[in-house]
């Protein structure tokens, strides 16, 4: 039989374990324990009909309350726990405000993307739509419909990647210019085409198999090559500075007639001659010249009422000699200590 001492030291018995749960875990373990259905204090209360009948009102009161007292120790306890908890995650988390910041890191325009968007920013200022035009093209439109012949040296296997027999990486930008003329024909057009380029060619210092051009073409009635010697010159002058000297030298390109290759004055030894412009005192920049008539045709336009002038030219170099680099296999190298100092 039962005692309601037994009751009592059942009672310190189980507060006494309490003192020893110290987290959710060994709480939650200890309320099963104690206060669950197989527990002892629940156990008792199933056991009220076994006391002779004039004892059960003070022994269920006994039971009661000691069932009372550990539910009330467990929320005391609990609350406690919980408190010490949040206390110490609030010590981990805390914020020392005189410490030094750190920097996050900062991301930044590519030197190509920048040189690109300056150009374009000028063109752009003459009244040069921009035109996208797509990498992989037909061997037609980056060489027959830009009259470049078949027997023509450029179309050679070691210049060109060919992707199938009649698809290739485009080795220029030119291309662009025949998709444009046949969008636009017979509407008069103004537009710079940027993009990439590939060209099959041995990796050096110099030459990459991939590269960024621009190209730009104006088809109107009444163009003449003064129209484009006064584009050119301007833009080199506002990319190079304004006392720049610019001159053309007669060139060949299939898709030009005439053609010529852009010169402006060496802008680091003002044309004194440096190792930069080789001691030539200028530097290539571009090569351009007047659309030829059957470049024309090919693009919707008609020869005989219609005019043009096209140029293109590489972006990377234009870089190269704004930030003084020597090595065009930087820019697609992804070598974060090149691109960092460029940010
Ligand atoms: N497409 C030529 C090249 O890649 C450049 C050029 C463009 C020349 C337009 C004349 C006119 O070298």
């Amino acid at each position: 039989m039962t005692t309601i001492d037994e009751v009592h030291r059942l009672r310190d018995a189980a507060l006494a374990r309490l003192a020893g749960a110290d987290d959710q875990g060994s709480l939650e373990a200890w309320r099963v324990a104690e206060l669950g259905k197989s527990s002892p204090v629940m156990t008792l209360m199933g056991r009220i009909k076994d006391v002779a009948p004039d004892d059960r009102p003070a022994f269920g009161a006994a039971v009661n309350a000691v069932r009372q007292a550990i539910e009330a120790a467990f929320e005391a306890r609990r609350a406690e726990v919980g408190a010490r908890a949040l206390a110490a995650e609030l010590a981990g988390d805390r914020i020392d405000v005189t410490l030094p910041g750190t920097h996050p890191p900062r991301g930044g325009l590519h030197p190509v993307s920048r040189a690109m968007r300056r150009i374009c920013e000028i063109f752009r200022d003459m009244g040069f739509q921009i035109y996208q035009s797509r990498e992989v093209e037909t061997d037609a439109f980056n060489f027959t419909l830009l009259n470049t012949p078949p027997y023509h040296p450029a179309r050679d296997m070691q210049d060109t990647f060919y992707v199938g027999d009649d698809v290739v990486l485009r080795t220029h930008t030119s291309p662009g210019q025949i998709h444009a003329m046949r969008q636009y024909a017979p509407e008069p057009l103004r537009i710079i085409l940027p993009g990439t380029v590939y060209r099959n060619e041995q990796i050096t210092a110099r030459s990459e198999i991939q590269f960024t051009q621009v190209e730009g073409l104006a088809v109107g009635r009444g163009i003449t090559m003064a129209d484009l010697k006064g584009t050119v010159a301007h833009f080199a002058r506002r990319l190079y500075g304004a006392d720049r000297a610019v001159r053309f030298r007669a060139s060949y390109f299939p898709f030009t007639e005439p053609s010529a290759e852009v010169d402006v004055s060496c802008m680091l030894c003002d044309g004194l001659g440096c190792p930069v412009c080789k001691h030539a005192g200028w530097l290539e920049i571009m090569g351009c010249g007047m659309v030829h008539p059957l470049v024309l045709a090919n693009g919707g336009y008609d020869p005989a009422e219609f005019t043009g002038f096209a140029f293109g030219g590489g972006v990377e170099r234009v870089a190269m000699l704004r930030y003084g680099i020597h090595d065009v296999r930087y820019f697609w190298g992804n070598d974060l200590r090149f691109l960092e100092q460029l940010r």
